[in-house]
């Protein structure tokens, strides 16, 4: 009985281990844009694009038979790839939602043609002159993302000529689509790249480069020349590249030690190899919310009738967007909203972050504050949401409660006491030093 039972777990374990190499071993499809400029209008100023349905079939090694796939009609046949993709980055979960799912994955498919690199740092790789015979084929760049910013990619794929079943050589990838900071904290841009182990080109050097680009602007932030392993010189501190995990695991992510908000923009990650690139794209944006400060703090109490004006100023903050308001909360815990007060225009502080104020003129009768209660300041901010608060004491509402003269005999009370208090206190501590003042020259 036990036997059987046993020989049943393995045979479970044997279809679910059969099932996950196939899995493993390829099946997946991605359906892309193959993009390319229309033939026969070169020279043109903007050449026209044009763009074909495109399918690729991705299996990780060779071994997996290919007569399974059956292709869509709708798709010509000389848009499907059967890629092998040893790195297997295409078979990654970010490029493969669940069946039935209403977003998609982008993917781009474009011709790629191999050429030598005009970057100083990436010079040395095409020095012997002569491309070699194994760039003379047809190369594809492949640039997708996934879901959510999870991943995107860059491919560089090559096939023999006339042949339809390229294979992965160059691919960069990168968990850090779109990074959002605080201010002074570390960010890591995510940025990964394998080569083909068995190309002619694995071995013979690479490069690596960061770049920065905000509004048209652009910079470099490190440049590594791995070939005569230099990194090129730029005016960027602050940030570090790791050399052993870039031999190790082709690990060239960036770290920038501590976030400014002259950091937000875009950064590209370019991997050169001899003749060829791949590059991907990132987005940081530095989020940091306001401080506020309200005054004066505490508010001068107030009789009916007349004007209180409250300030608030909140700082720090950037983005630019703020929504400022203000809140009352009456004694009776209820919060509603005071539509009045008066926002100033912003500054920006020489750190990049902002500063923005509003003014409330309060006049609680008017508005039925009663006897008073809280007055907040309110900032809601992409970064969080932030709230400073001041009481507001409006006196002589109405008649004084017994409350209130007790409040008020209490109040004279402890005020006698303190004064009794401080005096006693005063005088015994004149004479205990003159005491020991005393002891001391005796
Ligand atoms: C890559 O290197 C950075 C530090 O430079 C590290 O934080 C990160 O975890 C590394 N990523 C991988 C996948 O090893």
């Amino acid at each position: 009985m036990s036997n059987i039972s046993t020989n049943f777990k393995t045979a479970i374990f044997v279809v679910v281990f059969l099932l996950f190499g196939a899995l493993c071993s390829g099946c997946v499809v991605l359906e892309c844009w193959f993009v390319q400029e229309k033939p026969g209008r070169g020279g043109g100023f903007s050449a026209a694009m044009s763009q074909e349905k495109s399918l690729m079939y991705i299996r990780t090694n060779l071994d997996s038979d290919k007569t399974q796939y059956k292709p869509p009609s709708d798709i010509s046949p000389s848009r499907i790839y059967y890629v092998t993709d040893p790195s297997a980055t295409f078979c990654r979960s970010a490029l493969h939602p669940p069946e039935g799912s209403v977003t998609k994955p982008q993917c781009e498919i474009n011709p790629f043609t191999p050429q030598a690199s005009m970057v100083k740092w990436a010079a040395a790789l095409t020095n012997s002159a002569q491309s070699p015979v194994y760039l003379d084929a047809n190369w594809f760049s492949v640039a997708a993302q996934g879901l959510d910013g999870q991943l995107t990619l860059s491919n560089l794929m090559r096939a023999s000529s006339a042949s339809n079943e390229p294979n992965v050589i160059l691919s960069v990838t990168s968990k850090t689509a779109s990074v959002r900071s605080r201010m002074g904290e570390p960010v890591l841009l995510d940025c990964g790249f394998w080569v083909d182990p068995t190309s002619p080109l694995h071995g013979s050097g690479f490069a690596v480069e960061w770049r920065y680009q905000f509004r048209g602007e652009g910079r470099l932030v490190v440049a590594y020349d791995g070939k005569s392993d230099r990194f090129a010189e730029t005016s960027e501190t602050g940030v570090d590249l790791d050399i052993s995990g870039l031999y190790e695991r082709g690990n060239a992510s960036l770290v920038l030690e501590e976030a400014q908000v002259r950091d937000s923009g875009t950064y590209i990650c370019t991997i050169y190899l001899p003749h060829l690139l791949a590059q991907v794209a990132m987005d940081l944006e530095i989020v940091e919310p306001p401080s506020l400060a309200i005054y004066p703090s505490p508010l001068p109490f107030s009789v009916p009738g007349q004007v209180v004006s409250v300030h608030c100023e909140a700082s720090g903050f950037v983005p630019l967007t703020l929504d400022l308001g203000w809140e009352f909360t009456g004694a009776d815990g209820k919060r509603r909203h005071i539509d009045q007060g008066s926002v100033t225009g912003h500054r920006q502080a020489s750190d990049g972050t902002y500063s923005q104020s509003t003014r409330l003129e309060l006049e609680p009768t008017k508005l039925g504050l009663g006897r008073g209660g809280e007055v907040s300041c309110v900032a809601n901010h992409q970064g969080g949401s932030r709230r400073a608060s001041v009481t507001l004491n409006v006196i002589g509402v109405s008649a004084p409660s017994i409350e209130d003269s007790m409040a008020m005999v209490a109040v004279a009370l402890v005020l006698y006491g303190v004064i009794k208090v401080f005096f006693w206190t005063f005088s015994s501590v004149d004479t205990s030093s003159i005491d020991s003042k005393d002891r001391k020259d005796k």
